[in-house]
């Protein structure tokens, strides 16, 4: 639909509301859901619904529940920085592999997706202020030998395609390595140390402890190590969106300083995150 096009039938159908106005209008896209729309006067127009991108693979940060709704840690600090900043969201599933490219196309208004904020990524999108603290953490199958970091320098190392933990592997194997095993998603990746595919899989700390925690029966063990550079997620806005940033920075310290997120946060890794670090080792 084109911009003029999408105006025209918004007007027409401004006393709808939003979500369902903008649910009709997207093309093939799957599960979303949208948060309660903020309590606004019978005859204001339809808000602007700000579509979300999100690799919902990546529990306990984001991932689908068994009716396909997008859920996680990330999904309820998002809904909580919209309610505060006064605008409405709807999640939209997006592979990680194409998710900074639907930003920059337009497809998409804010990404959050336990993205580490990097100088690199810096150059090409805008980060709001870190959400959450994180480190790679090695998933191993519980009677190896692998003790730390270095030893993956010559063994198989399952990973997510251009994330951290791609990175931290390929720099440690150098960039030729055929050892590198990328995965469009880390559920894959682990799914393939149990097949014994590869002999290890580096991922963010939350995930890689949660999936061990939910499927005992891969019999993994985890692996810290002290090498791994402190990461933090933010959320994502297209390059040089301030407004949308300015909005999403004042929601987040509000939810912090009113003890939302401290609730958000409690109720995914049951302590308070009143010390940033507390995140980090969760
Ligand atoms: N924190 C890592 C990164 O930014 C991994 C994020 C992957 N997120 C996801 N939803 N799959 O590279």
């Amino acid at each position: 639909m084109s911009s003029i096009t999408t105006r025209r039938f918004l007007q027409t159908a401004a006393t709808l509301v939003g979500g369902l106005v903008l649910a009709a209008c997207s093309k093939q896209e799957p599960a979303q859901t949208a948060s309660p729309a903020p309590a606004a006067p019978a005859a204001a127009p339809a808000a602007k619904v700000y579509v979300v991108g999100t690799d919902a693979a990546y529990a306990p940060f984001e991932s689908q529940n068994e009716k396909g709704e997008i859920v996680g840690f990330d999904i309820d600090v998002v809904k909580a920085v919209a309610l505060k900043a006064g605008i409405e969201v709807k999640f939209v599933n997006t592979p990680w592999e194409g998710i900074f490219n639907a930003l920059t196309q337009g497809d998409r208004d804010l990404l959050v997706s336990s993205i580490t904020i990097t100088d690199e990524r810096k150059q090409t999108l805008d980060f709001s202020s870190p959400y959450f603290d994180a480190k790679q953490l090695i998933a191993v199958k519980g009677d190896s030998k692998i003790a730390k970091f270095a030893d993956l320098a010559k063994l198989k190392v399952g990973v997510q395609t251009g994330t951290t933990g791609d990175e931290v592997v390929t720099k440690l194997q150098g960039k030729e390595s055929a050892n590198v095993k990328r995965f469009e998603s880390t559920p894959l990746a682990l799914k393939e140390l149990e097949a014994g595919g590869v002999d290890a899989v580096v991922a963010d700390n939350g995930v890689v402890i949660h999936y061990v925690a939910n499927n005992t029966g891969s019999k993994f063990k985890t692996v810290s190590d002290t090498s791994f550079a402190a990461e933090q997620y933010g959320i994502a806005v297209k390059k040089g969106n301030a407004d949308l940033l300015a909005k999403i920075n004042k929601g987040l310290a509000d939810i912090k300083a009113d003890g939302t997120y401290d609730k958000i946060f409690a109720s995914y890794f049951g302590a308070t995150a009143a010390a940033p670090a507390a995140a980090a080792s969760k």
